[in-house]
C-alpha cells in the first residue's frame, strides 16, 4: 500500500517528495536521502540510529490479544463515528478516497475499522515502534504503515490528510495543523479519570490525570480549535483474568510493576470482574 500513499509522504529531513524504488525496498527523496522499507511492508522514516521507543513486542502482543476480545468496541465505534462526522462536515464526497491517518496507531485496530466503514478511503498508520509498524502494514488492505516519531516533524506533505485519529497516543498539534487539508480534523480519544477504576487499587496502577481534555484544548490553541463539545464514552466490560493481564500488559503500567507481583495480584482477583472503560472523544479542526 505504500505506493498508493507515496504522493503524500515527505522526507522527514527536509520535506522534499519521496518515491519508491523499483524493487520497493527503499524510499528515496528528491534530495537523495534513502530510507528502508521493512520486509513486512512499512517504511522506516525515523531519523535516530536506535529506534527502541514506543511499545515493545510484548506490549503489542498484549494489545492485539485484548482488542481482539472486542472489549473496546464502543471506543472504536465512537472514533469511527467521529471520523464520519468530520468527513461529512468537511463536505468530502463519497468517491474522494479520503486519507485517514492514525498517529501512534499500535496494531491498527482503530484505523482498520475506520477504513472498513469509509468506502474507498486510504489509510496511513504511523508509529515509532517497529513491532507496531509491522502490524500496521498488515492491518487492512487499504492501509500503509510508516515508522516515525510523532513528536518530530511528520514525514507528510502540507494539506495532505483528510482526518487524523489519535487514540491514547502522543499528540503534536502544530504538525497536525500543518498536514491536515483545509476543513480537516483530528479525532482524539483520551482516557478519563475512572477509566479501569476497579483495577487500580487491587493491582496498584495509577489513575488518569483529571484534566486531560482541558490540557489538549490548551495545547491546541493557535493550531486547532474544538469542534462541538468533547463527549464522554463510558461502558462496563466483563473481563476475565486473562483479559485483565492483557489490558495491563498493553499499558505503561506494565513497566511500573514487577511481572511476578502483577501476576500474583491478578490471581487474587475474582475469576471475572466488571471494569469501567471511560474516555473522552474530542474533535479538533484547523484554526485558519
Ligand atoms: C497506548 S498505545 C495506543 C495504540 C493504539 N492507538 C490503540 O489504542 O490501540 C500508544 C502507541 O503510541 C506509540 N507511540 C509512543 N510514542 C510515540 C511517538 N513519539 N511517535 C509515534 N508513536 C508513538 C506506541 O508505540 C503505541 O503503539
Amino acid at each position: 500500500m505504500l505506493r498508493e500513499i507515496i504522493d503524500i509522504l515527505a522526507d522527514p529531513q527536509d520535506g522534499s517528495s519521496l518515491r519508491l524504488n523499483s524493487s520497493l525496498s527503499h524510499v528515496v527523496s528528491m534530495t537523495g536521502h534513502r530510507y528502508d522499507v521493512d520486509a513486512s511492508g512499512y517504511a522506516d522514516l525515523t531519523l535516530r540510529p536506535d529506534s527502541s521507543e514506543g511499545d515493545d513486542p510484548a506490549m503489542i502482543a498484549s494489545r492485539e490479544a485484548f482488542l481482539s476480545g472486542g472489549h473496546f468496541a464502543p471506543f472504536v465505534e465512537a472514533v469511527t463515528g467521529a471520523v464520519h462526522d468530520s468527513l461529512d462536515d468537511a463536505g468530502v464526497p463519497d468517491d474522494a478516497s479520503p486519507l485517514i491517518c492514525e498517529i501512534g496507531a499500535g496494531t491498527g485496530y482503530y484505523l482498520a475499522h475506520s477504513l472498513d466503514s469509509v468506502a474507498g478511503s486510504r489509510g496511513l498508520g504511523i508509529d515509532v515502534s517497529s513491532a507496531a509498524a509491522s502490524h500496521l502494514a498488515r492491518c487492512h488492505p487499504r492501509a500503509a504503515a510508516i515508522m516515525a516519531d510523532a513528536c518530530a516533524r511528520l514525514p507528510l506533505k502540507d494539506d495532505s490528510v483528510d482526518v487524523m485519529t489519535v487514540v491514547f497516543a502522543p499528540r503534536n498539534v502544530a504538525e497536525f495543523a500543518r498536514v491536515l487539508k483545509p476543513g480537516g480534523e483530528v479525532v482524539v480519544l483520551t482516557a478519563e479519570p475512572g477509566h479501569l477504576s476497579e483495577l487500580r487499587a487491587p493491582l496498584g496502577i495509577r489513575d488518569v490525570e483529571s484534566d486531560k481534555v482541558e490540557q489538549l484544548i490548551a495545547q491546541s490553541e493557535g493550531h486547532l480549535s474544538v469542534v462541538g463539545e468533547p463527549r464522554s464514552v463510558r461502558f462496563p466490560m466483563k473481563l476475565d483474568q486473562e483479559a485483565i493481564a492483557a489490558q495491563i500488559g498493553m499499558s505503561p503500567s506494565a513497566q511500573h510493576i514487577d511481572p511476578d507481583d502483577l501476576a500474583e495480584r491478578i490471581e487474587l482477583l475474582p475469576e471475572s470482574l466488571v471494569v469501567t472503560a471511560k474516555a473522552a472523544i474530542t474533535r479538533l479542526g484547523v484554526a485558519r
